[in-house]
């Protein structure tokens, strides 16, 4: 079988604020561990999301998937739920979570993976600057 595996990318952005902080730790190991990012009334990101999607391209489609439905389930399970919204105090997913780049890709991840099909692959790289980045997961 002739090797017909793409990859498709969508991108997408949104706004949060939020505030790293581990509650069993002292304010001054907070402060030294997490800097600004500790700041007890929040800041703000403009977070960049690109999600991967890897298979087969469906001879009939000529699709891999279809880029609406891909930009409707990221709109519904991560747009909606996180833009405008502080990850600390608004949302659930990280109300005892530190919203760090790192547990928001595990978060978003796992948010669309219950929504495509397992025969596709997944992968989530979200850009908290320009210059810092993470992806989930890694293989
Ligand atoms: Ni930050």
């Amino acid at each position: 079988m002739t090797e017909n595996r793409v990859a498709v990318f969508r991108k997408e952005n949104f706004n949060a604020a939020h505030r790293l902080h581990n509650p069993d730790w002292s304010d001054e190991k907070n402060a030294r561990i997490f800097g600004k990012c500790n700041n007890p009334h929040y800041h703000g990101h403009n977070y960049d999301l690109i999600v991967q999607v890897t298979g087969a391209v469906d001879p009939e489609t000529g699709y891999v998937f279809d880029m609406k439905i891909l930009s409707d389930l990221i709109k519904e399970q991560v747009l909606d739920r996180f833009d405008h919204k502080n990850l600390n105090l608004d949302t659930r997913e990280f109300r005892n979570l530190n919203p760090s780049a790192e547990n928001i890709a595990i978060v978003i991840y796992k948010l669309l993976r219950d929504k495509i099909d397992t025969t596709l692959d997944l992968k989530i790289r979200l850009y908290e600057t320009e210059r810092n980045f993470v992806e989930y997961p890694v293989h």
